[in-house]
């Protein structure tokens, strides 16, 4: 039985920093290379700056990959868009507690379409803003740098951010539904993440970036995962 102290530690690449010229060979690359999941950074040039792309790129990855999905929705009014999502496949929608005056209905209508309901914040957020929609939520979401770039440096402060959505998550008897972290995961920061408590990375340009292959990338964090017996 793995207790939650051990539970494994899922790898979610974001294609954020892939090549999206070759994006089926990208994701191919990260399914052999025995990812957990697929992330996408949709983002709408209104809750973030950048503008990435929508429902119709969760459909085309849907198509490339077996691998479960997460919709990390960046995007003011996210209860405009969920539905799509849902219909693109995505097996996780993820919203923003900022975006939305709604959050708990919407994290409602999520899980009753039979899609994981996960719900992150920004950095300069309180985690008291999550108090209410904790008990109902599928996971919740750090952001550990500010939204909307990948290749940022880690925020050192989500380190207790992490550990108070582990205690907030299992005070509302949530213990299976995990802490996920997003932003500057990577060798040298992988350790404190999983030690504070997350057990679900998103993981950009530790996966995507042109130093190394994918394979090497994603065998990097395992290795580093692996010395935590993890
Ligand atoms: C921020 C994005 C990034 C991305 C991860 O808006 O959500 O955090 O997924 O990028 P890295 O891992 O390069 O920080």
């Amino acid at each position: 039985m793995t207790t939650r102290k051990n539970r494994p530690v899922a790898i979610a690449p974001s294609i954020l920093n892939a090549d999206w010229t070759r994006l089926a060979e990208q994701i191919a690359d990260a399914e052999a290379a025995g990812v957990d999941w697929i992330s996408l950074d949709v983002m709408d040039g209104n809750f973030v700056p950048p503008i990435t792309f929508g429902a119709q790129m969760a459909a085309a990855v849907r198509s490339l990959t077996p691998l479960p999905i997460e919709a990390h929705l960046m995007v003011e009014h996210p209860e405009d868009h969920i539905d799509e999502f849902i219909a693109a496949g995505v097996n996780c929608v993820t919203i923003h507690i900022e975006a939305t005056r709604h959050p708990h209905r919407l994290l409602q209508q999520i899980s009753e379409a039979g899609v994981e309901a996960g719900v992150t914040l920004n950095p300069g957020t309180p985690l008291s803003e999550l108090e209410a929609v904790a008990p109902i939520c599928d996971r919740i979401q750090i952001m550990s740098v500010n939204p909307g770039w990948g290749g940022q440096q880690f925020i050192p402060e989500s380190l207790a951010r992490i550990r108070e959505a582990r205690a907030m998550l299992d005070a509302c008897g949530q213990e299976s539904s995990p802490v996920a972290v997003d932003g500057g995961v990577n060798e040298s920061t992988i350790r404190s993440i999983v030690e504070a408590g997350a057990t679900w990375l998103v993981t950009g340009s530790a996966v995507y970036n042109d130093r190394e292959s994918v394979a090497e990338a994603v065998a990097r964090l395992r290795r580093a995962l692996d010395a935590l017996g993890r």
